[in-house]
């Protein structure tokens, strides 16, 4: 075997002296030898491509304020849930029309907000005080459909000291408000102990 060996780098070291431009590498098997070519340009350029690019890529999500495609995703969605709440803030007041508006982040803050300045002396953050809590599966008046929210709130029940605030809030704030009691629904806080009737 050692003999064998050394007959071939004795050869190639030959052919390098003798000023052939192939080089050939060092090593042999089973009298396989391999060329020592460049890489082709085209395929040098290529793989310093992928490198800058993946360079610049992680520059601009990393560091930069480059958006992820989930990120881009999300603000479509909610760009699209703005939309249609806004659409449905124009239409009559119904199931359909008022469902939209629990989908918009925009619309149920102001809801919040809305909750938190007329809502809160009564029923709290939705657990209820003097007021029923608004988080259980209990509703004392309907189903608890957004339909039944918004005639509550509209109309209030004033011999029972809940106000009526059509008057007092503007039909948008109306909806708003409806919209966030609706995200209350089933988050179940401990407080109040439920009232009303088990609505499945
Ligand atoms: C002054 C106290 C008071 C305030 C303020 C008040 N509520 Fe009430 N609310 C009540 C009481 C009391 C009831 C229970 C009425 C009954 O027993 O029939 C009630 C009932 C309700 C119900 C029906 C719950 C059910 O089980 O059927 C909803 C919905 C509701 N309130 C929403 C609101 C919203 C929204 C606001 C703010 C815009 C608000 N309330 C402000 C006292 C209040």
């Amino acid at each position: 075997m050692n003999a064998v060996k050394d007959e071939t780098t004795m050869e190639s070291e030959e052919r390098k002296d003798s000023g052939s431009d192939v080089s050939l590498l060092d090593h042999e098997y089973d009298g396989i030898q391999e060329f020592d070519n460049p890489m082709p340009r085209w395929w040098v350029w290529l793989f310093w491509g992928t490198l800058w690019f993946s360079l610049a890529y992680l520059f601009h999500y990393w560091v930069g304020n480059g958006q992820s495609v989930l990120a881009a995703y999300e603000d479509d969605v909610r760009e699209a849930a703005a939309i249609m709440a806004q659409e449905a803030m124009n239409q009559a007041v119904t199931e359909e029309s008022l469902a939209p508006l629990l989908a918009d982040a925009g619309t149920t803050a102001a809801g919040q907000g809305v909750f938190a300045g007329k809502c809160s002396p009564c029923h709290l953050e939705g657990e209820g005080s003097i007021g029923p809590n608004l988080t259980d599966q209990h509703w004392i008046h309907g189903k608890g459909t957004l339909m039944d929210i918004y005639q509550i709130v509209s109309d209030g029940v004033p011999e029972k000291g809940m106000p009526a605030w059509n008057r007092q809030l503007s039909p948008a704030e109306l909806r708003q408000v409806v919209a966030f009691v609706g995200t209350l629904r089933g988050k179940n806080m401990p407080g109040k102990a439920p009232e009303g009737t088990l609505v499945e």
